[in-house]
Parts: C-alpha cells; structure tokens; sequence
C-alpha cells in the first residue's frame, strides 16, 4: 500500500538543542502505526514537527505533498488532526462547545449536525454529558472528548499523544478499541504516541522504537513485539 505519511531524515531543534537527528518512518493509508520509546525520546517533538510547531529539517510528505512549509492552520485544512499531550480541551467550556469549535473548519450547519451525531456513535458517554463543563470530566471522558474532537475535522489522519497517560486500565482498554472502531469504520490512519507498548503493538501494525532522537527499531508490530531487546526493555518480561 502507498504511504499517507512518509518522514525521511527528520531533525528537530528547541533553540540550538538538538531533540531529533535521523528520524523516519511510514505511515500506509488506511494503517495505525506506533511510535515507542522511554520518557525524552523524542515521541512528541515528531508529532510537533509534523505539525510544523517545533524548527525541524527533513522531508515530511503528507499524500505525496511536502508539508514542512505549511503553517500549522493548513496542516490541520489538510484533515491532519493532532490529539497532543494533556488533551487540549478548553476545559471552562461544555461538551458541546467543544466539539463544534474543533469543527470550525466547517461551514455547513447540517453537516456539522451529522458530524456530532457521528461522533456520538463512537462516545454514548459524552452524548449523555453534552452540557457539562469539559473540566469536570473523569480523566478517561477527557481523553474520549480530545478524540473526538479530532474527529470532528473529518480527518485522514489522526497524531495521538499518549492517550493512556493516567488513565486506569479498563477505560484505556474501551479507548483503544474506539481507536481501533474509528481506523476502521472512518478509514482514518493513525500516528499513535504510546509508553504502554504492549497495547499500541496489539493496535498498531507497523512499530517503531525511538532512542534520544533516533529511531533504534522498526518493523511490523508482530515482529517488534517478539524482539527480545522490546520484550526486555518495554513490555517488561
Ligand atoms: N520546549 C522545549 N524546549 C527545550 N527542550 C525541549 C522542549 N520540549 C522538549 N524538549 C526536549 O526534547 C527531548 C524530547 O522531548 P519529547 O517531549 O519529544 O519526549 P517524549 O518522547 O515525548 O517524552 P515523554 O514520554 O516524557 O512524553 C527531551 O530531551 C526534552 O527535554
Ligand atoms: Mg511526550
């Protein structure tokens, strides 16, 4: 299959630090591929750089099309949607509100009617919390609500930071399997940022792994999985 995404020789710089320095992968349309890598690796500063947020060199080609010179508003018209670290909602403002600003992007009412509806297809949970203030959510409805957001922007291609981050597990286990609902159903490819390396390898179909800014692994989720370094290192046994 073609790559939605395709990253070659990506460097990154917060001032004259150097967080990147040789990083690339592929992302195939229609695939969910996973990001690994302890704390500092450098796993948001590529999601960053692929929304151009952060100085970076390399090739990032999105569809065939160069990115690396669009600001981060055309990014986001080009359906890549970026759930980042901490989940980005305005937390003084409902559920509701939420989610029509993440659809600002569309004009048409109805449209945005039908989307919301969609949305609520995959979160019955925050459906039946629609005018609650997005602050007062559990951790677990927060996460559901960043993801649907994102999901408002009709995208082609979703980032996702760490969507587990705090959560316990059993609603992680239902947030991944939205995820994997959503890849599936809506055709939306996915860039997922993980530290729990044994679920992103059950979701994701290709894995790589990131050490201080270089990517030190990369293959097919099943391969990576049984890799005796990964096993070691990041799935603990
Ligand atoms: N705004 C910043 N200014 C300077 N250095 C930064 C900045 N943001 C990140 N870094 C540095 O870049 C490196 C990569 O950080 P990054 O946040 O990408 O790691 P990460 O893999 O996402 O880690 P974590 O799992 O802890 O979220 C780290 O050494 C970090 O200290
Ligand atoms: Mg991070």
């Amino acid at each position: 299959m073609a790559a939605l995404l395709e990253v070659k020789g990506l460097k990154a710089f917060y001032g004259q630090t150097q967080s990147l320095y040789d990083v690339g992968f592929e992302i195939e349309t229609g695939g969910i591929t996973t990001l690994l890598g302890a704390n500092g690796a450098g796993k948001t500063t590529t999601l960053r750089a692929i929304c151009n947020m952060v100085r970076c060199e390399g090739v990032i080609r999105f569809d065939g099309k160069d990115m690396t010179k669009l600001p981060t508003e055309e990014i986001v018209r080009q359906r890549i949607a970026h759930v980042p670290e901490g989940r980005g909602t305005f937390t003084t403002l409902t559920v509701d509100e939420n989610l029509r600003i993440a659809a600002y992007t569309r004009r048409d009412k109805a449209g945005v009617a039908r989307e919301l509806e969609r949305v609520f297809a995959y979160f019955p949970r925050l459906k039946e919390r629609v005018q609650q203030q997005a602050g007062t959510l559990s951790g677990g409805e927060q996460q559901m609500l960043a993801i649907a957001r994102a999901l408002m922007l009709g995208p082609r291609l979703m980032l996702l930071d760490e969507p587990s981050f705090g959560l316990a597990p059993l609603i992680v286990v239902e947030i991944f399997r939205i995820l994997r609902r959503i890849n599936e159903e809506e055709k939306v490819s996915i860039l997922l940022v993980e530290q729990n390396a044994a679920l992103a390898l059950d979701l994701a179909d290709h894995a790589y792994v990131l050490e201080t800014g270089h990517v030190v692994m990369s293959g097919p989720s099943s391969v990576v999985k049984n890799d005796e370094n990964i096993r070691k290192s990041y799935l603990g046994y």
